[in-house]
């Protein structure tokens, strides 16, 4: 084997002082994941496509990515027509917003999916999303992790898995209607699969929730290390988020960012940020967040934290 040089070896070399490179997102850097949103009209208009949800310029990263692990996009696909989709993924999460279809995988595995559905595949293969009639997903997937490492998948960790819209429906329904149910922060069912009984998550990276907020809802703030790519549902005017860095003693946001729901448009809760929900709306509404906590779990970086008034706090400590 021919011998590198000295020089070949040692010419990437750098040294910091600690202080100085101990935070480079304090620093500035490595980007801060932005907010931003994807609106509806983009998949209810135009031809047969795929809307990436872009913000790799933003993130300084090579993209197309969304965040610094995941990539979501709008598919849009006109009534007959067929789109083939194809990415370097371990994971790929996909809701039907609308219409109905087939997806044909690699392997010749047909999955037929309709309004509601939720489907989840391995990644690495090209799949053929046919339509019967004018059609859109979300679509989340973690390439932008892979291509950051530098890795091809080669292992699928599950099956294709589809998630009917009657049964996710029904178990929200009976979440809804537990009587604990008002105790809760959240009411919510969460994706899961049989072959990530620690993580307790959709795949091994990705983690998915069908959520309700209730009619006059005011869903106290958390955060968490996982980036959420929400996608929300039905909703009239008068759902919002609120999203801050900061949360005063008394559980309430320091300067938050409203985030307004926009039916079936996407928008970005970035990691650590305190974020509650609210509707003023008078109409339930549903919520789709996704987000790469199967690997923030299997990390055990999750860190998933929930406000208290401080008298409640001291209660608890
Ligand atoms: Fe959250």
């Amino acid at each position: 084997m021919k011998s590198t040089s000295k020089r070949a070896v040692e010419q990437d070399v750098l040294y910091y002082e600690y202080t100085s490179a101990a935070n480079p997102l304090a620093k500035g850097t490595i980007s801060p994941q932005p907010f931003g949103e994807l609106l509806s009209e983009l998949h209810e208009t135009g031809v047969t496509r795929v809307i990436p949800f872009d913000l790799s310029a933003q993130l300084g990263i090579t993209g197309p990515a969304t965040s610094a692990n995941l990539m979501a996009s709008f598919v849009r696909i006109e009534a007959g027509g067929t789109i083939n989709t194809s990415v370097n993924a371990t994971s790929e999460v996909y809701y039907v917003i609308r219409g109905q279809g087939h997806s044909v995988l690699f392997d010749g595995t047909v999955i037929d999916w309709k309004c509601g559905d939720f489907f989840v595949i391995p990644g690495g293969q090209n799949t053929a999303h046919s339509a019967e009639s004018d059609s859109a997903f979300y679509w989340i997937n973690d390439e932008p992790l892979l291509r950051f490492l530098g890795v091809k998948v080669c292992e699928a960790r599950f099956s294709p898995t589809l998630y009917k819209a009657e049964d996710s429906r029904l178990e929200l329904q009976k979440i809804a209607e537990d009587p604990k149910a008002v105790d809760r922060n959240r009411v919510s069912v969460l994706l899961a699969n049989s072959n990530f009984p620690q993580t307790m998550t959709v795949t091994h990276t990705l983690w998915a929730m069908f959520g309700l907020l209730p009619v006059d809802a005011v869903q106290p703030p958390h955060r968490h290390n996982s980036v959420a790519l929400d996608l929300i549902l039905d909703c009239k005017p008068g759902c919002y988020s609120l999203v801050a860095k900061e949360i005063g003693e008394n559980g309430v946001l320091i300067n938050p960012v409203r985030q307004d729901w926009k039916p079936f448009s996407a928008f970005i809760t970035p990691p650590f940020y305190w974020h509650s929900h609210h509707n003023e709306s008078g109409a339930h509404a549903n919520l789709i967040p996704i987000q790469d906590a199967g690997l923030h779990t299997y990390m055990r970086t999750l860190d998933i934290e929930f406000a208290h008034p401080k008298a409640d706090r001291a209660k608890r400590s």
